[in-house]
């Protein structure tokens, strides 16, 4: 503690003897009463000073708070109509608080001073208050990833100064609003440069009055909703667009105007999943452009068009399903930028000729199902991907390698994850810290990345990430954000064609940021203030909710802050408060100190090991290990190294000699529990050696204690993974990459160990995901052998874990490999919703027959779906046959269950309609230094850029 108690003293009684409270009244009224509807709120909003306090989030000009910003506070309840108060509040940020919700009130359209209002991936629900469109200075308007419901108000037309326009990812139903006769509309919006609306329900047709020439729009993003109608001819206007995006409306139809050429800095274009008609469209002098994906559509069949080779920029090419014929031309392969060329399901024939000098970015060339005859391949090898699957060419023999499926011939790359520049081993850390790039241990504030129109497409280019986490680290050391470093992991493309990236911030200089920290870090990333380089293109982010552990030292302000209350209670004497204060300060720092940790007894005297120790289980492949042994390698079982706990004791990290991470299971002292399961792992464990079972490496029966030591397996546990703790993202197929994983893990006990194994405990905390996302069963301290007496079956008492324990196994007592049936079954939901089993009385696979209609898409069950999946049936293919795979698994009586096996299968069979294995990339190559240009950064207006950041913030007098 660096502040002197008597400096404290002199400080509060300066405070004292002016004035206690010099927040303005209404304001600070205004500040309890939202606090008052939330069920936590920050934790120093307490007195009645909130600028002199230096309430958490809360950012004064001299008496009059003007910024409340809270994002990732992990706040719930609603926003009361108290806001009204404020009236010289210019920043609203409330982002990130997922359980903050209910609708907004309409008061909000009173505070005239309002710049950026900003509410993105919360819960609120309801209409769009209409009142908003009085905001006339508003700048900044962010409600996405909400619940919105309703049409987008006429009203939010007359917001004249505003800049950026994002409803995207809510449930808004209705059409674009123009002005009608009286009364301004979104055409009237001639200083937004991003509408960003995607992800909604909004239908009828695209008004052409919305593209003037006096629009600046540079972002125009309507995909994934129900438009219909034709895309009007006067999007040729707007002639300073750089993203445009109309994919996925299915209704959207009619010919693409002529003069979608007039845009000539369009980079990206996307008018995929469509059903636009007319001839394709020519992109002859969009010299700008670097992806384009017009797949999906019912255009005229054509030949190869000639702007294939004329667009020097292009990353990206996706043309699929377009009956375009005739010969690829070579120098398609030659442009310098190009990666990926989708172009399966086409007529083209005749000759492939790539060339030798094809482009040095090449990766991927996917022409299936086309009618190609011929191959030549100029010079070195090619030894990119390439799919001719489906071509003539496959039909004569040779050129194998080319004429299998992507699974086949391109197993999936290891996701990316920053790397860590630890020399020699790594450390470990407590189960709430990860190890950040710079090797130190500590808490990082977590979330996704979504970037929505990125350049490229090659996701093994490590380059990008490299620079991205440069970019970000640099800018918010700029902005002055305190911290250590920047970790990216697992970029992939999701079902709505946006590229996620988890990003992990490390605090600097601490194990943890304070609420203050989070609240500027947040801001950061959803004020847009962030912009990242600009082949990242528009992006926006949703954190994870940072809980701010209590020990924590409190700030020098939230303890000052407290004690003029103090000096209220003993006014008067100076003696007694100097005394009270010096008191205060040696508890708190007696409280700071590091608790000793108590030397852990060494052997479990009082086990009696005689029961066990006459059969000592035959082991395969596994090896004992000495007490002495495991000590070393976990650093005497340190709480650095405790990383949970298992089914009877704790778990530790351990690093052997051969410099091998294992998982190390200490059971408890005495538990006579642990020591049977500890003799059944060992039994089982050791006959079973699968890749989706996880593997027992050895254990250790020295000095009375019973260790077990397994493989490390580093991406946890899927259950954390479908809470979001873990920060692995899962999209749709990669689910069903680690169900199918979890069930031939369960299939190969059931089926292929001898004698057959029931798991007894299968649940998202029993199956691991390792770096790959391959899924591994564990913990059979529940496990029983089946059929020793030959029967398939045997009674005993029932063990397992509620919410997924076979209803029959309990009533009957007989346990059979169904009963694993039953809990894949109800993982299977678990999968689908991310919702527990058993939550508040709602047991999921009621729920689930209770919502299911087989006559909608998706039987219905859209609100039930995880959102993460982003539930459309498009992009979840194969999923009604997944959730009747589900409900056959959760049958009430055994027989009616399918086998393990059966359901390997079928999950098979499901992942190929979802679209096959998941995005596989071939090795990565370096960067080329022509990257293709992407205007995205400096185009903020002068109001807006600066004017929120942090580093500006304002001190209070
Ligand atoms: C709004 O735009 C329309 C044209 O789309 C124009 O006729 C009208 O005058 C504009 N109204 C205002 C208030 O700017
Ligand atoms: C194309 O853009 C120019 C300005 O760059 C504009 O004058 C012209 O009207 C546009 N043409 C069409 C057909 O929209
Ligand atoms: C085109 O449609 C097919 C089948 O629905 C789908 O698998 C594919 O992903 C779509 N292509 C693009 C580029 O969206
Ligand atoms: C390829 O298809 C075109 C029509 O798209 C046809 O005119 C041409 O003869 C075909 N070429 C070969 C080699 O089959």
């Amino acid at each position: 503690m660096e502040l002197s108690p008597w400096l404290i003293l002199f400080g509060v009684l300066v405070q004292a003897s002016v004035i206690l409270a010099d927040t303005n009244v209404q304001d600070t009224a205004g500040l309890t009463g939202i606090a008052a509807s939330w069920d936590t709120k920050p934790s120093n909003w307490d007195g009645n000073d909130p600028c002199g306090d230096k309430w958490i989030g809360i950012i004064c000009i001299q008496d009059r708070v003007t910024s409340i910003r809270l994002s990732s506070q992990s706040l719930s309840g609603t926003l009361s109509g108290d806001i009204q108060s404020l009236s010289e509040l210019q920043y609203l940020d409330l982002s990130y608080n997922k359980d903050l919700g209910g609708s907004l009130p309409s008061s909000i359209g009173s505070l005239s001073n309002l710049q950026n209002l900003i509410l993105v991936g919360c819960s609120f629900a309801g209409e769009i208050p209409k009142e908003i469109g009085q905001l006339s200075k508003l700048i900044f308007l962010s409600l996405n990833s909400n619940r919105f419901t309703g049409h987008i108000p006429l009203s939010l037309g007359g917001l004249s100064k505003l800049y950026w326009f994002d409803l995207a990812e809510n449930k808004l139903t209705g059409g674009l609003p123009v002005f009608d006769g009286t009364n301004p509309g979104l055409d009237n919006l001639t200083n937004t440069k991003h509408f960003h609306f995607g992800g909604n329900q909004l239908s009828g047709t695209i008004p052409s009055q919305i593209f003037n020439s006096h629009m600046k729009l540079i972002h125009f993003l309507v995909d994934n909703n129900n438009f219909s109608g034709s895309i009007p001819p006067t999007l040729g206007l707007l002639n300073v667009l750089e993203v445009l995006r109309f994919d996925n409306n299915k209704q959207l139809s009619g010919p693409v105007p002529t003069n979608i050429n007039n845009l000539t800095k369009l980079a990206e274009l996307h008018l995929e999943n469509n059903q636009l008609t007319g001839p394709l469209p020519d992109l002859t002098g969009m010299t700008a452009l670097s992806f384009v994906d017009m797949s999906n559509n019912t255009f005229n069949a054509s030949d190869a068009p000639a702007w294939f080779t004329a667009l020097p920029s292009l990353t990206s090419l996706y043309l699929e399903n377009l009956q375009i014929g005739g010969q690829l031309p070579q120098e398609l392969f030659a442009l310098s930028a190009i990666q990926t060329l989708k172009l399966r399901g086409n007529r083209f024939n005749g000759t492939l000729n790539i060339g030798s000098d094809f482009g040095s970015q090449l990766q991927t060339i996917d022409l299936q199902g086309n009618q190609i005859d011929q191959l030549t391949v100029g010079g070195t090898q090619y030894n990119k991907k390439l799919i001719l699957l489906g071509n003539p060419i496959c039909n004569q023999g040779n050129n194998e390698q080319y004429c299998k499926t992507a699974t086949q011939s391109n197993p999936a790359a290891p996701p990316y994850s920053t790397s860590k520049n630890c020399s020699g081993l790594p450390a470990t850390c407590l189960p709430s810290q990860l190890l950040s790039p710079s090797c130190t241990c500590a808490v990082p504030y977590k979330g996704t990345l979504f970037f929505r129109a990125p350049s490229f497409s090659d996701l093994s280019n490590e380059s990008y990430y490299l620079l991205l986490e440069k970019d970000m680290k640099t800018k918010f050391l700029s902005y002055k954000a305190l911290i250590d470093s920047i970790a990216l992991h697992n970029p992939f493309f999701d079902a709505n064609n946006n590229l996620e990236i988890s990003l992990e911030v490390f605090p600097g200089g601490k194990v943890q940021f304070g609420e203050q920290d989070i609240s500027d870090i947040g801001f950061i990333l959803s004020n847009q203030t962030y912009k990242p380089p600009p082949v990242f293109g528009p992006y926006y982010f949703i954190a994870q909710s940072y809980r701010v552990a209590t020990e924590v030292p409190a700030s020098k302000n939230s303890k000052a802050n407290k004690l003029p209350l103090i000096v209220g209670v003993a006014a008067g004497g100076a003696v007694v408060i100097a005394v009270l204060l010096l008191v205060i300060f040696f508890i708190t720092r007696r409280k700071r100190e590091p608790k000793k940790t108590e030397e852990r007894s060494q052997s479990f005297a009082s086990l009696d090991m005689k029961s066990t120790s006459t059969s000592v289980p035959q082991l395969r492949g596994a090896r004992t290990f000495t007490f002495a042994e495991l000590k070393k390698i976990t650093n005497n079982f340190s709480e650095a190294n405790d990383i949970g706990n298992g089914g009877f004791g704790k778990v530790y990290r351990g690093t052997l000699p051969t410099g091998q991470l294992v998982a190390v299971k200490r059971s408890q002292e005495g538990s006579l529990q642990g020591s049977l399961e500890f003799r059944t792992e060992i039994e089982l464990l050791s006959r079973v050696h699968h890749k989706n079972v996880v593997s027992l490496m050895g254990f250790c029966l020295d000095q009375g204690e019973q260790m077990l030591v397994y493989e490390y397996i580093p991406n946890g546990t899927l259950k954390e993974s479908l809470t979001g703790k873990s920060g692995v993202r899962l999209d749709w197929k990669r689910r069903l990459r680690v169900i199918l994983g979890t069930a031939k893990g369960i299939a190969y006990l059931h089926e292929l160990a001898d004698p057959p194994i029931v798991h007894r405990d299968i649940k998202s905390s029993n199956v691991l995901l390792d770096e790959r996302l391959n899924a591994k069963v564990s913990d059979f301290g529940l496990s029983k052998l089946l059929g020793e007496d030959g029967r398939g079956q045997v009674t005993t008492q029932v063990k397992g874990t509620m919410g997924y324990l076979d209803p029959e196994y309990y009533m009957t007592q007989q346990l059979t490999e169904k009963s694993d049936v039953y809990s894949f079954g109800v993982l299977l939901l678990e999968m689908i919703t991310a919702k527990k089993p058993l939550e508040r009385g709602r047991y999921i696979v009621r729920e689930v027959l209770a919502a299911l209609d087989r006559s909608k898409d998706l039987y219905g069950l859209h609100d039930l779906l995880d959102p993460v999946l982003g539930a459309s049936p498009t992009s979840l293919g194969g999923l009604e046959q997944y959730v009747d795979l589900a409900l056959r698994c959760v049958e009430e009586a055994g027989a009616d269950r399918p086998s393990m096996g059966e359901a390997v299968s079928e999950i098979e069979r499901i992942t190929r309609m979802a679209g096959g294995a998941p995005e596989s990339a071939s090795e990565s190559m370096s960067y080329a230094s022509r990257t293709p240009r992407h205007p995205y950064g400096g185009d903020s207006p002068s109001e807006y850029s600066g004017g929120g950041l942090p580093s500006s913030r304002v001190e209070p007098k």
